[in-house]
């Protein structure tokens, strides 16, 4: 059966021409060629959106005997012939939110680090003093598939309670081969269930070197090394036999991988037809983002210090800067992500939650809300940067188009509680949104 949506407020198409790039520099808050005046509405058939256009005209056309609400809640009219119609009584439409960067599954609890960071500690001190991503590591070895899959579930439907449609799910609390292709396979098995929104996967098993075994004497570099070659040998020939991970990240910084390992381990996964998204220069620069358009790198996400020759690179290489500002917010630090060089240069940029243990915030409104409100970002463009430009670094596995609303494209949409567009990153806390359509069908309906 079909559905009309109808009578929508403001309504963020984000759509101006057929194209799939990124938008940048102005164009991404341009409301006069992103946006539709109130009044429009949606044909949905299936999972895919087949027309967009005035609600009158929707509506001669498909359900001639339906009457519009002239004020009231935002309601269902039943079903006309083959159409399920909805009155959203002038609430605005967004596209569904694309969240392309999240540490999904990983079990254990770390709110004890905050008391560190309270008494001065940084994150790199904290991970040496087996806090950080070890602690979590061996909290998830320990957690059973059902375990990570029933979190899993509870998580991405946070997610889509807060609006995301479509979402990258890495690895990279397990260390081992048997823990990486754990992740991966509760990863798989989520996204086999109805009730998940699209996923993609990657495999981050250069998240960090594995805690040391008691009595193990060797140097943090050279157990690094030992494990880089582990993983060339052995972890990644497993996940691409399973066929389980689409894109292979590692975390490129000074302190836990170098540039050389980096190349090494991206070169290997694209040689096995996996796609290349990496964490770079997220407390230093170390060269990482230069490396990400050498590599030809979907993304270089984080990007906080990255020296502007290889921002510069990253947009002629086609990478996405992939901002994460929920990072900097959990960690206290007032280096917020250099967001405004991206619309002066016209680079393309991203926003996405990085959900982690230590960013425990799968709202993609909070991201954006912490750009606007620390990276003087326009909230028109921070919903760019979730919806159109995050999907165009992330194939959907459907290969339709997605984080815009044109025929066509995938049928993921929120409706928002008021008129405004602009409402949709306003508060820090609640969802914004009141209803959720994914892939259409209804997450949260009207
Ligand atoms: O993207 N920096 C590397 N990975 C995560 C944090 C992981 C953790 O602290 O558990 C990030 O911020
Ligand atoms: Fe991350």
């Amino acid at each position: 059966m079909g559905m009309l949506l109808l009578n929508a407020g403001w309504f963020a198409h984000i759509s101006p021409d057929a194209a799939t790039t990124p938008l940048t520099g102005d164009a991404m808050g341009d409301r006069d060629s992103l946006l539709h005046e109130p009044g429009y509405g949606l044909l949905i058939e299936d999972d895919l959106i087949q027309s967009v256009a005035p609600s009158e005209e929707l509506l001669a056309e498909h359900a001639p005997s339906v009457i519009l609400s002239d004020g009231g809640p935002p309601t269902s009219l039943g079903r006309h012939s083959a159409h399920e119609v909805f009155d959203l009584a002038g609430r605005a439409v967004v596209p569904g939110l694309v969240d392309a960067h999240t540490h999904l599954l990983w079990a254990g609890d770390r709110s004890h680090e905050a008391s560190l960071r309270s008494q001065g500690y940084s994150y790199r001190q904290i991970s040496e003093m087996g806090g950080g991503i070890g602690f979590t590591v061996r909290c998830t070895r320990e957690a059973t598939q059902e375990q990570l899959v029933s979190e899993g579930e509870r998580r991405l439907s946070l997610s889509m309670d807060h609006g995301t449609t479509f979402i990258e799910a890495k690895s990279g609390y397990g260390l081992d081969t048997k823990s990486e292709l754990a992740l991966l396979k509760a990863a798989d098995t989520l996204a086999r269930s109805a009730a998940s929104p699209p996923m993609r996967h990657t495999w981050l098993g250069a998240h960090a070197t594995p805690p040391a075994e008691e009595g193990d004497g060797r140097t943090e570099e050279r157990r690094r090394a030992a494990y880089v070659d582990e993983m060339l040998a052995e972890q990644l020939p497993a996940v691409l036999e399973q066929g389980i991970a689409d894109s292979v990240d590692v975390f490129c910084e000074p302190g836990w991988f170098t540039l050389e390992e980096t190349e090494d381990i991206c070169r290997a996964g694209a040689d096995g037809g996996l796609q290349v998204r990496l964490h770079v220069d997220e407390f230093q620069d170390g060269g990482g983002a230069a490396l990400a358009a050498e590599l030809g790198s979907r993304t270089a996400d984080h990007a906080a210090w990255s020296d502007v020759e290889g921002r510069a690179s990253c947009a002629r290489a086609g990478t996405l800067q992939g901002f994460l500002p929920g990072t900097p917010h959990v960690l206290g630090s007032d280096h917020w992500p250099p967001i405004r060089e991206c619309r002066d240069n016209n680079w393309p940029w991203t926003l996405a939650s990085d959900f982690n243990p230590n960013c425990d915030s799968l709202s993609l409104p909070f991201s954006a809300n912490l750009a606007v409100t620390r990276c003087g970002v326009d909230p028109l463009e921070a919903l760019v940067a979730c919806t159109r430009n995050a999907a165009s670094g992330m194939d959907h596995p459907s290969g339709l188009q997605a984080g815009v609303l044109r025929p066509g494209a995938t049928a993921s949409l929120n409706i928002l509680g008021g008129g405004q567009v602009d409402e949709w990153c306003r508060t820090s806390g609640e969802s914004p949104f009141i209803a959720t359509l994914v892939e259409g069908r209804w997450h949260r309906s009207l």
